[in-house]
């Protein structure tokens, strides 16, 4: 949708305390995963609680162009009847993956090593990405792309005919880029070994595991090492998808900074690999606790209990933590700007690389709202001013990126003047029910006229 409809304006005011259950929408990244997954076995999957977001949605239409049978059963119960690893068929059209990096990304080194060729494209923002991190890996298995300058999009892979394993050191703390070699190893005979310097999200090596694949994960001096066997018999499942850790945010870091808030957020899947945000905020002094916690599907999974917290300050986020939330530093800016003191986040430099650039938009749309921010390459600052202290005012531009445009909102429900957003369209790609979740708390957030 981002990127293919008109602008959709939106104004966010500050609002009475926020009450009440948030039931968020499923996780995107293993949304993504159970569908390319489901798409690479033979026999049927069933998915419970797939994100029905638009990026989602783009890789189901592109399995079903790769060959599969996707199958939508009402309810967020999806079926997917694959076609075997290997067994891709040539895409007939261009595969548009609209807004999404990890759908493009794991795409591509799905069908790296098969003997296909295929063209994807997006929306302005991901034709905007860089993709030569993930073509350049594929390339060592005998993949060839051809494209525009810098790797962008739109871009032609030439599948390997006969795909070489890989040994590959992952230059960027990335989880698409792991992914997709690790997707790419799978087609390729005899092991493909890859390793990361930084731990990143590890939902494709539990989930290939839970597929049948043989899969082993060590600690050596140069990183993570992990060695994936090809070639095996995928074996189709059943995946229940846990609740996306980076869609809660949104009504967590809500709850904190709006007088009187108490609201829980249940079935959140809290990876250790993907929980540093709920760290970071706890750290702050967050009113923020885990109930009932549990293990589901094999990830571990609980319900999030978040409060009005006024006492918070400001901290220095641990480098080392930042791939465990590189998609939660939006929104933690927005807290950050209620609290008492200056928030440093370092270590960073891949926020300038996704659906935006990530600092650049919050610290021009933080300042429209009175905030300081400093910033350089790969870190940023947020001084903070305490609460009932945050101006607001300001329009923002979401630089068609749903988390953008999201955090704004955010912002509005505490700050002393609403708070504008050029364009929520692109909210529909990661969280398409945010305005009715966020209404039924208690926010205000319209659409303009
Ligand atoms: C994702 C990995 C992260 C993240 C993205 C989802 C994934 O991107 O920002 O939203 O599902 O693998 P990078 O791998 O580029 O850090």
């Amino acid at each position: 949708m981002s990127g293919h409809g008109d602008p959709i304006p939106m104004t966010s005011t500050a609002c009475g305390p926020l009450r009440g259950t948030a039931d968020v929408p499923g996780d995107k990244s293993i949304s993504h995963r159970s569908l390319i997954l489901g798409a690479m076995c033979v026999g049927e999957t069933t998915i419970a609680g797939l994100l029905e977001g638009q990026d989602v949605l783009d890789t189901a239409k592109a399995m079903r162009a790769f060959g599969a049978e996707v199958t939508d059963h009402g309810g967020g119960r999806w079926s997917v009847h694959g076609v075997g690893v290997g067994g891709f068929a040539e895409p007939s059209g261009v595969i548009d993956c609209g807004n999404s990096g990890t759908g493009v990304r794991l795409i591509m080194g799905a069908m790296a090593t098969q003997p296909i060729t295929a063209t994807f494209s997006g929306d302005a923002s991901l034709n905007g990405r860089p993709m030569a991190r993930v073509t350049n890996p594929l390339a060592l298995f005998g993949c060839q792309a051809v494209g525009r300058a810098g790797g962008r999009l739109p871009r032609t892979l030439v599948g390997a005919r006969e795909p070489i394993p890989d040994r590959y050191v992952v230059p960027v703390p990335s989880a698409q880029v792991k992914s997709a070699v690790l997707l790419a190893g799978l087609n390729a005979p005899g092991k493909t070994v890859v390793i990361e310097r930084e731990a990143t999200r590890d939902h494709t090596e539990r989930m290939l595991e839970g597929f049948g694949a043989e899969i082993s994960t060590r600690e050596t001096e140069e990183g993570r090492e992990i060695t994936l066997t090809g070639q095996p018999e995928l074996r189709a499942q059943h995946i229940e998808v846990p609740r996306d850790p980076s869609s809660a945010a949104f009504p967590v870091c809500a709850a904190l900074i709006v007088p009187g808030s108490d609201i829980l957020v249940p079935g959140i899947g809290l990876n250790p690999t993907r929980a540093g945000l709920f760290t970071t905020l706890r750290e702050m002094g967050a009113d923020l606790s885990y109930e009932n916690e549990r293990t589901e599907g094999g990830e571990p999974v609980a319900d999030l209990r978040a409060r009005f917290s006024p006492d918070m300050q400001g901290i220095e986020v641990p480098p080392a933590r930042a791939a465990s939330m590189i998609d939660e530093y939006p929104v933690l800016s927005v807290v950050a700007a209620f609290v008492r003191g200056q928030t440093v986040m370092r270590g960073v430099r891949e926020l300038r690389v996704k659906e935006s650039d990530r600092i650049d938009a919050m610290a021009k749309g933080l300042r429209a709202n009175g905030i300081e921010v400093d910033e350089g390459e790969d870190w940023w600052t947020v001084t903070g001013v305490g609460h009932g202290n945050v101006a607001g005012g300001g329009l923002c531009a979401s630089q068609l990126d749903h988390r953008i445009a999201m955090s704004f909102l955010i912002l509005g429900m505490a700050a002393n003047a609403p708070v504008r957003v050029d364009d929520g369209g692109p909210i529909a790609t990661s969280f398409p029910i945010f305005e009715p979740l966020m209404a039924a708390l208690g926010a205000q957030v319209s659409r303009d006229d």
